[in-house]
């Protein structure tokens, strides 16, 4: 076991391998950070994770110990979290005179005409340049013919240039040659995580702000046990938006994103338990599509450059009602575990959601993972209704997973989002279905009740009337999908 590391009041981070230190107040964002030591590459253009100008790469663990190259939003994440991390931005791929072979494309291909999105391409596109399963994937029909999974840079927005020659450059890109050396930095592992304590007073109101990231889970909720108003953060995908649009300010964090106990997948016979800070990319990969509805799920969550950063165990300490794993987990049936100083519970999901944004979790505790319960559903769907197809909000979300023996409904769980103050069950659908037989004219007789499941509203995302007929419709799309893929 290592030795724990030393408590540091000021963050050390290495950009672009050079040293820099930050003790600057604990809400000031990475972005902020890199810019204030002259590094201008990465910009500002929405400060709430949608454009992707503030990408950077930084060096996470890979679950086989390596290093794996991801980008991320600097915008959204505290510049304290990188304390002992190492970061390269756009300004840091280029060798002396000779700019990187990602540089080199976007360029010759013209995929650049103002700038202005251009070091956040380069940062989104040179880390999938460098994901290790790239080589693999040229023969994934997903993929370009390189490999590059074009999904990649579905953060990245470009307001002048099109999409077209920044395609092009991505697909154009071969392997990195023989002496890279932010490719051999991958054989190496990633920095362990630092143990920060870092207390400044905020510069614009003179309020005192602390950031605590502890190096075990009994320090964290030693922490929490004592001052239960501590906010916590994990990947800071929606804490990061609050600081800088709604201007929230805590007084103290407390960082669990880098918790060791947090972040394995166990299996048993009777669950697969996911570690509440395991990233959504983490368990994209990790899981690679064993639990098939949350292989639906992650590819229609975010963008890449949020899903590297946005945790399973923040997506429901939101307690938002519009959040994309609820409605998936709850047709899995999973439960939570939540721990605190006084011990652990398991809750299950469909009682953890008691109205807006509230939960049964308690202010000193933490969701340390979720159990989705075993044998599966064979027959599952993820549908995901929003403006836009990716990288958007759900107006409306429905999971399904449904058991079908001799052509009988023998279980049926539906999760739904976006209809009511809290994720729920479609209970009453659920009921209907179960011991029915599994065809067009059961499925016509249920849309109505489901329709009738949740008290949606209108708002600027959908209107009431909307998500009611997305639920009716909802059911006879997945009987089709089903039908379908027989
Ligand atoms: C551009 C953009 C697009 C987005 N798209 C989607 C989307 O498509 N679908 C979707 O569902 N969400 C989306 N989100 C919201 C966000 O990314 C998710 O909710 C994400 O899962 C939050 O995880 P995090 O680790 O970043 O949480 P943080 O921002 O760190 O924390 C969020 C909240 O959860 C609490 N928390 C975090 N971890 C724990 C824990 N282990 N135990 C208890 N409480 C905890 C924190 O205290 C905080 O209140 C989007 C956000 C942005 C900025
Ligand atoms: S500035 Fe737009 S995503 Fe960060
Ligand atoms: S080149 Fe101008 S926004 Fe992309």
């Amino acid at each position: 076991m290592s030795a724990p590391a030393t408590q540091r009041s000021t963050a050390q981070i290495s950009v672009n391998s050079t040293a820099h230190e930050f003790d600057g107040p604990p809400h000031t964002n990475a972005l902020d950070f890199l810019r204030g030591v002259g590094l201008t590459a990465a910009k500002e253009g929405c400060a709430e994770g949608e454009c992707g100008a503030c990408a950077i790469m930084v060096a996470r663990p890979d679950a086989d110990g390596s290093t794996r190259w991801t980008s991320i939003n600097s915008c959204l994440l505290p510049a304290a979290a990188l304390d002992g991390q190492e970061a390269i931005t756009a300004e840091g791929l280029a060798e002396g005179e000779s700019v990187h072979p990602v540089q080199e494309e976007m360029a010759v291909r013209g995929g650049s005409q103002c700038g202005y999105c251009t070091p956040g391409f380069i940062c989104s596109m040179a880390a999938e340049y460098y994901r290790p399963e790239r080589a693999a994937d040229a023969a994934d029909h997903h993929c370009g013919p390189n490999g590059f999974d074009i999904h990649s840079l579905s953060g990245n927005l470009c307001r002048c240039t099109g999409y077209r020659p920044i395609r092009d450059a991505a697909y154009a890109l071969g392997q990195p040659e023989p002496g890279d050396r932010v490719a051999a930095r991958r054989e190496q592992p990633a920095p362990a995580s630092a143990n920060t304590d870092i207390h400044r007073a905020d510069t614009a109101t003179g309020e005192p702000g602390r950031y605590r990231r502890p190096s075990t889970i009994a320090e964290a909720l030693d922490i929490l046990a004592g001052e239960p108003e501590v906010l916590v953060v994990a990947g800071a995908t929606d804490w990061g938006v609050e600081v800088n649009i709604k201007g929230a300010r805590a007084k103290s964090m407390l960082a669990i994103d880098r918790l060791p106990e947090l972040r394995t997948i166990a299996r048993t016979d009777e669950y697969i338990e996911l570690g509440a800070a395991q990233t959504l990319s983490e368990l994209e990969r990790e899981l690679a599509g064993s639990i098939p509805l949350l292989g639906k799920l992650i590819p229609q969550f975010a963008s890449r450059l949020i899903r590297n950063a946005a945790t399973i165990g923040g997506n429901l300490g939101t307690g938002s009602p519009i959040g994309d794993t609820p409605p998936a987990l709850l047709a899995l049936d999973a439960q939570l575990v939540l721990t605190s100083a006084r011990g652990s519970r398991v809750v299950d999901l469909a009682e953890y959601f008691t109205g807006y944004r509230q939960t049964v979790r308690s202010a000193d505790e933490l969701i340390t993972a979720v159990r989705i319960p075993l044998p599966l559903s064979p027959m599952t769907s993820f549908q995901k209704i929003a403006k836009r197809r990716f990288d958007d909000i759900s107006s409306v979300a429905i999971g399904y997973a449904v058991n079908v023996e001799d052509q009988v409904v023998t279980k049926a769980r539906i999760g739904l989002g976006g209809v009511a103050a809290t994720p729920l069950r479609a209970t009453a659908t659920e009921a209907l279905l179960e011991g029915s037989p599994w065809t067009l004219e059961t499925v016509h007789g249920a849309a109505e009740t489901l329709a009738a499941e949740g008290t949606p509203m209108d708002d600027h995302r959908a209107s009431a009337k909307y998500r009611t007929a997305m639920l009716r419709s909802s059911l006879e799309r997945f009987f089709a999908e089903q039908e379908a893929g027989r």
